[in-house]
């Protein structure tokens, strides 16, 4: 029997504060849940790779070999440095990893000692993402972070010092006033770092944060589109420029340290999610878990752990060559024809000559050899495309 690879995503739903943009999934004000909740985020893993849970009636298939672990937020650093080892040392006991398992931590500045390092570095996690978003004090506090510049540089020579080869960096453009110099500066910076990976994301004005009230009474006003994308557009130019390769729309990254649990999602491949509304995607089924902290313990406290689980979408055959196609454009390298033929036994050529034609007429993809991957103007108006392939 072939053997399948998956990723395992855990979400740790603590912030020491909420950011000012943030819609993720993630509590500022209930560290009093913290123990209980991990508690049963090392059940539900344990039931999952044990093949006891409905995750697994799903499609988890215990034989599956592990080949990448992210712990995501939230602010994953805000916890005691003890629950996460614990949570590795749980994926450890009841999941086969890979030898050369890819293990991120989402860590905060701020959140973050010399000594919690030194624990994930011992307990086997080998690649860090943290998030700066900026480099100018004044957005920092705009955008409601808890630390400076300066403490994000701490952390980021601390985490070299202890020993991690493989980090990432989050920044944000197109920030209500931010300038295409305040990108030029923060992109200096961070070729000073000399990161091994850097995500670069366009604001996201999402209802319900206190930016979209901002921004609605026009309190705060957002960059010209046209501004957004120069600042886009430097930041491909200088990273390039610098020897990284831009990979994915939003991610640049040094040869060979592109995210592999990234590139997994983008190249359909199979998925679990433990903890408060994680979603998972395994044997063509998408489902996620619940999106309350009280409901998700509750539920397994009265042995309800059913009720945690929601049922998305089963994948026929046709849905899944669309987001196949759909997710594979995120990447500049696009779909190549060839392994899409490999999975699907169809060419993606004939398949959708008609929506593929429409998009190169209007100059947003191109086919180059065995790749379908978007034009330059293509990476402005990928939503477009997108609409093709929902
Ligand atoms: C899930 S967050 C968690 C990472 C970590 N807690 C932090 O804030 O640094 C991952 C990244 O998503 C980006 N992000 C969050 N909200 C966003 C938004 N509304 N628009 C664009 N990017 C956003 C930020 O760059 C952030 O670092
Ligand atoms: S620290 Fe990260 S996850 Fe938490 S509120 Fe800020 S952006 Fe969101």
């Amino acid at each position: 029997m072939e053997t399948k690879n998956i990723g395992i995503y855990v979400h740790i739903p603590f912030c020491k504060r909420k950011c000012r943009y943030c819609d993720f999934k993630s509590y500022e004000d209930k560290e009093e849940l913290i123990e209980n909740y991990i508690k049963y985020l090392k059940y539900e893993l344990a039931q999952v790779g044990d093949g006891n849970s409905m995750d697994s009636k799903e499609g988890y298939d215990k034989l599956a070999i592990v080949n990448t672990i992210y712990i995501g937020g939230g602010t994953p650093s805000f916890i005691d440095s003890k629950y996460i080892v614990e949570i590795i040392n749980t994926i450890k006991e009841h999941y086969t990893l890979n030898t050369c398992v890819e293990i991120t931590i989402e860590v905060n500045p701020g959140t973050v000692t010399r000594e919690k390092l030194q624990d994930y570095i011992k307990c086997g996690i080998n690649r860090l993402s943290i998030g700066l978003q900026s480099t100018k004090e004044s957005l920092l506090k705009q955008l409601g972070r808890i630390h400076s510049l300066e403490e994000f540089e701490q952390t980021y020579q601390m985490a070299r010092e202890v020993g991690f080869k493989n980090i990432n960096i989050d920044l944000m453009i197109g920030l209500p006033n931010q300038t295409l110099e305040d990108v030029i500066d923060s992109i200096n910076k961070v070729l000073k770092y000399n990161a091994e990976h850097v995500s670069v994301y366009s604001l996201i004005v999402e209802e319900n944060t206190p930016l979209y009230d901002d921004i609605q009474s026009k309190k705060l006003i957002l960059p010209e589109e046209d501004v957004e994308r120069s600042m886009y557009y430097k930041v491909k130019e200088m990273l390039e420029e610098n020897g990284y390769i831009h990979y994915e729309i939003s991610n640049f990254a040094k040869p060979n340290f592109e995210s592999k649990h990234n590139l997994a999602c983008w190249n359909q491949e199979e998925y679990i999610g433990i903890g408060v509304s994680a979603h998972s995607y395994t044997n063509n089924v998408r489902y996620s878990n619940i999106d309350s902290i009280e409901e998700y313990i509750k539920n397994f406290e009265t042995n309800n752990e059913i009720d945690n689980f929601i049922f998305h979408e089963k994948q026929n055959k046709e849905s899944q060559m669309q987001e196949y196609m759909l997710l594979g454009l995120r990447k500049l390298k696009g779909v190549q024809i060839q392994n899409f033929k490999n999975k699907f036994g169809e060419n993606p050529i004939y398949l959708y000559h008609k929506e593929l034609e429409k998009l190169a007429k209007q100059d947003l993809i191109e086919v180059d050899g065995d790749n379908i991957r978007l034009t330059k103007k293509g990476l402005d108006f990928a939503n477009l495309v997108w609409e093709e392939f929902v």
